[in-house]
């Protein structure tokens, strides 16, 4: 239940499309309007994941600021990291407006935006001048007109590799055609290959390993999610994000606006993303760390999806009907729910229900 104030302020926020009131959310973090959240930290939720020191295990997602614009601000939200992009080598407008909806009685979101950014260079001018020492993760694409995909990704592990804290390879949009294809096993073996090899060789010149996520697609078939962890563990990557947002429109109140082509996020893909987080939990066993994605709207929510085996979660479309106050209440209720469950740490609640998700029908 949100409270009166937030209603309002939801209310004025969606007087505007969805796309202007983003860039005002973005205008607000920038000019500092939005009040810092005042979390006291918890040595319980504080965990090493492919070998970073995460405060809490909640992150922003990608997408929501994708060209490094308010990357510290959101960190002062409660975020224990967030991730910037997806930003593709050279800049590009996406695809025509309208192209991004609100299902409100579904608390859900659909987007076609199809990678809108300002390009590696801009993101990369904004991060280089950042002093904090934040953990801002960056989420690398390709442009929708590359000749070669695979390239734009290597391109995205050089230009990047002094500034970011990790990488996510983002190989699930369904805004840009074809973009899903390198989830095949021939394909994504190629772009693995490749990324970690750029990856090698950037850590071989500064003596740092950045670790590499991959972020996939809820809609994989059984052999599809098989594929994907074989050539997972056959490389030497560093973890996974489940789940980038879903084709499907089931169980929708709102049928007008599930007709909009795009990719659909919020709490209709909770246990889609969820029980495909346990699937592939199981596949790639208990050493891989996997960031739980879709539909985390709750420290309930936050917490189910490190007990179907995530070690670490992130959200962005609640944020849009709970607003900023979200992620503090979030990180503050994790830690409740630590003292109900008289659990020393976040870790030790991972994969209590893996069972039950993992056998869980979508
Ligand atoms: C408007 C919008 C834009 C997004 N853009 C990106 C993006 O550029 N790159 C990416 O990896 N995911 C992107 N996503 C997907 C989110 O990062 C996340 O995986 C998905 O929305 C599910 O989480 P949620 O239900 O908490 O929103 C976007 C989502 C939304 C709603």
């Amino acid at each position: 239940m949100i409270d009166p104030f937030k209603r309002l302020a939801r209310k004025g926020l969606f007087l505007f499309n969805p796309e202007t009131a983003h860039g005002m959310s973005i205008a607000a973090l920038k000019s500092g309007l939005v009040p810092a959240c005042q979390i006291t930290p918890d040595p319980r939720l504080r965990q090493t994941v492919a070998g970073l020191a995460f405060d809490n295990p909640l992150g922003m997602a990608a997408g929501y600021d994708k060209n490094a614009e308010v990357p510290e601000a959101l960190l002062k939200l409660g975020f224990g990291f967030t991730e910037i992009g997806t930003v593709t080598p050279k800049p590009q407008a996406g695809n025509p407006r309208p192209r991004i909806f609100r299902l409100v009685e579904d608390e859900a979101v659909i987007n076609r935006l199809g990678f809108n950014n300002e390009g590696h260079d801009a993101a990369f001018e904004r991060l280089s001048a950042l002093t904090g020492g934040g953990m801002i993760g960056v989420n690398i694409g390709a442009n929708k007109d590359s000749e070669d995909r695979i390239a734009d990704y290597v391109a995205g592990i050089r230009r990047f590799y002094s500034v970011a804290r990790y990488f996510t390879a983002n190989i699930s949009s369904p805004n840009t055609p074809g973009l899903r294809d390198l989830q095949a096993r021939e394909s994504l073996a190629a772009l693995l290959s490749a990324v970690l090899a750029a990856r090698e060789e950037m850590a071989q010149k500064s003596g740092r390993k950045i670790p590499v996520f991959l972020k996939i697609a809820p809609d994989l078939t059984e052999e599809g999610m098989d594929d994907i962890a074989a050539e997972v563990l056959s490389h030497a990557l560093d973890g996974l994000i489940i789940s980038n947002t879903t084709l499907s429109r089931e169980g929708l109140k709102d049928q007008r606006q599930a007709q909009e082509t795009g990719g659909l996020s919020g709490v209709p893909l909770f246990e889609k993303s969820t029980a495909v987080l346990a699937r592939m939990r199981k596949r790639v066993g208990p050493g891989l760390p996997i960031i739980g994605v879709g539909g985390v709207s709750s420290a309930e929510t936050a917490l189910e999806k490190i007990r179907a085996g995530a070690d670490l979660v992130q959200l962005y479309s609640c944020m849009v009907y709970e607003g900023p106050g979200l992620p503090g209440d979030i990180v503050r209720g994790l830690s409740k729910l630590l003292d109900r469950e008289k659990a020393g740490s976040i870790r030790e609640l991972r994969d209590s229900r893996l069972d039950y998700w993992a056998a869980r029908k979508v």
